[in-house]
């Protein structure tokens, strides 16, 4: 069958037609185009993503990102057997302009809707690149707007068993980043600016720069990132205070300087993220972690998350870098297993924010 599936949660307008089948060995995934249009170009200017902006440029784009996505896997409207489309969370403008289409797209071509939940879907982009993957499984979501850790049961079934009490794991990175003068968003940067602090930082030194870590001082499995945030921006502003007598924004961090900072933050971010998850895989009988969002793009991330699962035995799936940030494909890929276990929305699905 022929999935078409919108994503424009956020600041991505992104559509992708799948093609899918149930075989013999499991399910074959076979993507037939996958387009995303990036607006951070024009968020860049303010430093965030602004809601009002974003649902605009959604509007301008989505037409011209769907006529390419047919383009690309060379088929028509007729050739479609199901539509999927993200509907939450994220951001309420942004959500209704997919939701939007997609509803009147399956309406005139009178077929089926499914509703794919954004987090769920950046999970699902692991099934694109692993063909033997199948729940139960250990999900961690490291995005801009979620870092938590799931019990994925079966395909519908994913059960929170950990995550942030503030900030998400992309909101520090971008934050840290924004302070540090690097291009938005930071993440991306971050990472290559940790890569050159950890040629001469060695965070086995005790004397060297620590940061607090954001798994939290308790036996459950949650996150805290606004305190590792605030001790790194504090950090920098007072770098930047000893460095001068007058004002401290006319001040730039040498590249040295801010590569340390770079790497002792990456640093607690990978570690934090590696205890919680160690503390998991001890508690609970896993055999595979998926790792998937926006922050699984991290080098630092996935080489450390790898050897968690190394030390206890279980596989490890992670998306490659083109599918961890916000696409279709991945909407397309949650939305083939939803329809096959019986999920369907009607005309009157509306976008959401939040979930439950
Ligand atoms: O999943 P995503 O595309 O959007 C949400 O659903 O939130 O995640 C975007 C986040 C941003 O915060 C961005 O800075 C971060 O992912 N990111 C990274 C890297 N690439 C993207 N963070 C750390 N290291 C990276 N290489
Ligand atoms: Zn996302």
């Amino acid at each position: 069958m022929l999935i078409f599936a919108i994503e424009s949660s956020c600041d991505e307008t992104a559509a992708a037609i799948l093609s899918a089948e149930e075989n013999e060995n499991g399910h074959s995934l076979k993507l037939l185009s996958n387009v995303v249009s990036s607006q951070i170009a024009i968020h860049a200017l303010y430093g965030g993503v602004v809601p009002e902006i974003a649902s605009r440029a959604h509007s301008e784009a989505i037409s011209g990102v769907v006529a390419q996505a047919f383009a690309d896997a060379g088929c028509t409207p007729a050739d479609i057997d199901a539509v999927a489309v993200t509907y939450a969370p994220g951001l309420i403008g942004s959500l209704l302009v997919g939701v939007s289409f997609a509803k009147a797209f399956a309406s005139v071509n009178h077929l089926p809707l499914i509703p794919v939940n954004h987090i769920e879907a950046h999970v699902a982009a692991a099934y694109l690149t692993y063909p033997d993957l199948k729940p139960p499984y250990l999900a961690l979501v490291v995005s801009g707007g979620h870092t938590s850790l799931y019990e994925v049961s079966d395909y519908k079934t994913f059960t929170e068993i950990g995550g942030t009490r503030d900030d998400a794991a992309g909101e520090a990175f971008d934050k840290v980043g924004r302070v540090m003068g690097l291009p938005y968003p930071g993440g991306a940067a971050m990472d290559k600016l940790a890569a050159e602090g950890f040629r001469f930082y060695d965070p086995k030194q005790k004397k060297v720069l620590h940061f607090p870590s954001p798994a939290t001082p308790d036996d459950t499995l949650d996150f805290s990132f606004s305190g590792l945030k605030t001790a790194v921006i504090n950090h920098i502003h007072t770098t930047k205070q000893r460095m001068t007598s007058g004002n401290e924004e006319d001040v730039e961090l040498p590249e040295e300087t801010k590569a340390e900072i770079a790497a002792a933050f990456t640093h607690s971010v990978t570690e934090g993220i590696a205890k919680k998850l160690d503390m998991a895989l001890s508690g609970g009988n896993y055999n595979t972690v998926v790792m998937a969002g926006g922050v699984a793009a991290n080098s630092h991330l996935r080489a450390k998350v790898e050897s968690v699962c190394g030390k206890h035995n279980v596989s490890f799936a992670v998306p490659p870098l083109s599918l961890c940030g916000d696409n279709a494909a991945m909407t397309a890929a949650c939305g083939y297993h939803l329809y096959r276990c019986g999920v369907r929305a009607d005309a009157s699905l509306n976008a959401f924010a939040n979930l439950e």
